[in-house]
């Protein structure tokens, strides 16, 4: 059964908001960092990250977009955004461009009186059950012809299928459910139709995937 919202929040407000750097798997970082690579991200590029956790994804983007560009993070958690923030604080200069923004992503719409070239949101969609709304919210802030990046867990499919259990087991405690990770098809099947250019790649027997698209 996928988990309520209330119970996710509880989720990252306790010790996994304190540990979740040091118990991201090196692989992930590396999928992470190929995402953002892979994609057209550009000096001076406004960039809305939903989602944003304790910012793992910034430096990645912070590469790509240099001191001219903007990042806006969100998320619902005080406490994993606490992490980024302290973070900021050790990297003041290379972070000074970030705004932080505390607030549920499946009711973020309308809040912001700007609009961004691209739109991201990693290891999250699969974890809200209204992911529909969190997607087309981040899709209302992105231009015509922004990116969206988007990366997260998946049911691996065939014969891969037979690790399902495996990785649903490592991503239970930060609220990976089987139909969360489903809804990541239907997620890429909403890319397929909705956006132009869309690209997806697969890592960890398939359980892990980036895809790209551009807004119409
Ligand atoms: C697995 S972490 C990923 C963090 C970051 N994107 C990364 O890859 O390191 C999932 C994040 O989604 C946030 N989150 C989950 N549901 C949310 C919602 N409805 N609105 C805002 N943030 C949410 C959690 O607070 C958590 O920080």
């Amino acid at each position: 059964m996928a988990m309520e919202s209330k119970e996710i929040k509880e989720i990252y407000a306790g010790k996994v908001a304190e540990k979740f750097d040091l118990l991201m798997p090196l692989s992930f970082t590396r999928f992470k960092k190929l995402a953002f690579e892979d994609s057209s991200l550009k000096n001076g590029d406004r960039v809305l990250v939903f989602c944003c956790g304790t910012g793992l994804d910034f430096p990645h983007i912070l590469k790509k977009v240099g001191p001219d560009g903007k990042i806006v993070g969100v998320d619902f958690s005080s406490e994993m955004l606490n992490q980024a923030k302290a973070k900021g604080k050790a990297k003041r200069e290379k972070w000074r461009n970030i705004e932080l923004i505390e607030a549920d992503i499946t009711k973020f719409q309308g809040e912001l009186d700007q609009i961004f070239d691209v739109g991201v949101c990693t290891l999250g969609m699969s974890i809200i059950p209204e992911y529909i709304s969190a997607y087309q919210n981040l899709l209302s802030y992105v231009k015509k012809q922004g990116d969206i990046i988007i990366s997260d867990m998946q049911l691996a499919p065939g014969w891969l299928a037979c690790l399902n259990p495996f990785t649903l087991f490592l991503a239970k405690k930060y609220g990976g459910t089987y139909e969360g990770h489903k809804n990541s098809m239907e997620l890429y099947s909403l890319m397929q139709k909705g956006l132009t250019d869309v690209r997806k790649k697969e890592f960890f027997f398939k359980s892990y995937f980036y895809c790209t698209g551009k807004i119409r």
